[in-house]
C-alpha cells in the first residue's frame, strides 16, 4: 500500500505537541501530506503521555475506537510518545490492531520503521538513547506562523519521586546554545514574533554542555535578536531558579514577566519525600524575591494532592503557600502511582476518596486566589 495521507493525534505536554511538529516535518519531507480527519488518512500516528493514568487512559480508549476503522480501510496505525517508551510490545498485546510502537528515542528512525511495515507489521521499537540524531535535528512543521516552541533541553535529571518522566525521557540533553539562537534568528526571519524555551527544567540548561547552567545568558542572548517581541519559557524548577533569571527576566524587555514555577506540595517534609530540593520556607522565599524584583510578574504553579503519606497538617501547608503567594493560576493534580517510580510503590497510599475530597479544597482556593490577581488588573492596561 502506498502511503500519501496521514494524521497525527498529541496526548500530554508542550515538548509532545512539539515532537509532533517535527514527526510532520519528516513526514512531509518525505512527500506525504497531513490531514485533519482520521478517515482521510493512510496512516495515524498517536503521540502519548504516561505522566498520569487518567492521560494514559484516555490514549487506550481512543485507540481501542480506531479498531474498526483498521479493519474497513486498512489504515496504518502508529503509537510512539512516552506511553510507547513505558509499554513497548504491551500496546501491540492490548490493541492487535497497531503496526508500529516506537519510543521517544526512536522519533527521528520513524520513516525507516515506516518503509519496513508492510513486511514486519507488527513493529515494535523501543530505544535507551537517540542513536544518530536528537528530534530537534529532524525538518518541522509548525501548526502557529507567529508563535514557536523551541526546546532548549530534552530529559530530566530530578527523578522526583512520583514522575515517570525521567525514565520516558532520558537524562538532561541540552541543546548548544549557537544551535538554539541560530534557530531563534531563523524564526524571526520567518516571522515568528512569539518564541516559548521548553524543557523540564529550564533552569539547569546548559549545565551538562558547559559545566554550568547558562539560562540567564540565554535568555539575554534571544532578548537580543529582532523581530522577536516575546519571549516565555517553561518549566522553571524552583531548586535551581537563579538570582541572574529573575535579573533577566527583569531586565530583558521581551522576556515575559511570568514564572511557572510547580510548587508541588507546601509541607517541607512531603516536598523532601518528594526529591524536589526545596523547603515550603524557600519556595516562599523564592517568590517574594520575584514579587520584589519583579512586581508586575505572575507566578503559575502546578500542585498536586494526595501524595503518599499525606496527611491533614501537610494539606494544610499546601494550602498555606498557595494563601501566602497568591497564584495567578494553578495547575492542580491528584497524585497517580506511576508504575517503576519510587512513590508508586510507597506503603502509605492515600485512600481515593481523601485525595478527591483534598483536591476540591485545594481547587477552590486556587480559583479564589487567581480572582484575587486578575481583580488588580481590572482597568489597568496592559500590553
Ligand atoms: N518538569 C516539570 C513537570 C512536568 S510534569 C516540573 O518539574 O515541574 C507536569 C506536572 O504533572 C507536574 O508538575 C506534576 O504536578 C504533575 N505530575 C507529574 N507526575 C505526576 C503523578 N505521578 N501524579 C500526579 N501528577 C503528576
Ligand atoms: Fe518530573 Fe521532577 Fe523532572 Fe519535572 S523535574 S520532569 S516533575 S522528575
Ligand atoms: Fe510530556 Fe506526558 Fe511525556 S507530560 S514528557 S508527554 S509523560
Amino acid at each position: 500500500m502506498e502511503m500519501k495521507k496521514f494524521c497525527i493525534r498529541t496526548f500530554g505536554c508542550q515538548m509532545n505537541k512539539h515532537d509532533s511538529e517535527r514527526l510532520a516535518g519528516l513526514l512531509e519531507s518525505a512527500g506525504l501530506k497531513e490531514v485533519e480527519s482520521p478517515e482521510e488518512a493512510d496512516l495515524i500516528i498517536f503521540n502519548t503521555c504516561s505522566v498520569r493514568k487518567h492521560a494514559e487512559e484516555r490514549f487506550f480508549g481512543t485507540l481501542a475506537a480506531f479498531a474498526g476503522l483498521k479493519k474497513r480501510k486498512g489504515t496504518v496505525i502508529a503509537v510512539g510518545g512516552c506511553t510507547a517508551q513505558k509499554e513497548g510490545e504491551n500496546i501491540v498485546k492490548k490493541a492487535p490492531h497497531v503496526d508500529i510502537v516506537f519510543g521517544t528515542f526512536d522519533l527521528p528512525r520513524f520513516l525507516q520503521l515506516l518503509e519496513k511495515v508492510s513486511s514486519e507489521s507488527p513493529i515494535v521499537s523501543i530505544s535507551e538513547k537517540f542513536s544518530d540524531k536528537l528530534p530537534t535535528e529532524l525538518p518541522l512543521k509548525r501548526k502557529s506562523r507567529i508563535s514557536a516552541w523551541v526546546p532548549i533541553s530534552i530529559g530530566c535529571n530530578n527523578f522526583c519521586t512520583y514522575c515517570i518522566v525521567p525514565y520516558v525521557r532520558g537524562r538532561e540533553i541540552s541543546r548548544p546554545f549557537e544551535e538554539i539562537c541560530q534557530e531563534v534568528r531563523k524564526l524571526a526571519e520567518e516571522g515568528v514574533i512569539e518564541i516559548t524555551l521548553l524543557g523540564q527544567n529550564v533552569n539547569s540548561y546548559g549545565r551538562d554542555l558547559y559545566g554550568e547552567p547558562r539560562f540567564a545568558q540565554l535568555l539575554m542572548t534571544l532578548n537580543e535578536i529582532p523581530g522577536i517581541e516575546r519571549i516565555r519559557f517553561t518549566t522553571s524548577h524552583p531548586k535551581d531558579l537563579s538570582e541572574e533569571v529573575i535579573k533577566a527576566v527583569k531586565e530583558g524587555d521581551k522576556i515575559c514577566e511570568h514564572f511557572h514555577l510547580p510548587l508541588q506540595a507546601g509541607s517541607s517534609r512531603i516536598l523532601k519525600e518528594m526529591h524536589r530540593g526545596y523547603s515550603k520556607e524557600e519556595y516562599i522565599k523564592l517568590c517574594e524575591k520575584i514579587r520584589e524584583e519583579v512586581p508586575e510578574a505572575s507566578i503559575t504553579t502546578d500542585i498536586m494532592v494526595g501524595f503518599p503519606g499525606e496527611t491533614e497538617e501537610d494539606f494544610q501547608d499546601t494550602l498555606d503557600v498557595v494563601k501566602k503567594v497568591q497564584f495567578d493560576q494553578a495547575f492542580t493534580f491528584i497524585f497517580s502511582p506511576r508504575e517503576g517510580t519510587p512513590a508508586a510503590s510507597m506503603s502509605n497510599q492515600i485512600p481515593d476518596e481523601t485525595k478527591k475530597e483534598r483536591f476540591s479544597r485545594l481547587v477552590e482556593l486556587t480559583k479564589e486566589m487567581a480572582l484575587l490577581r486578575n481583580k488588580l488588573l481590572e482597568g489597568t492596561e496592559v500590553e
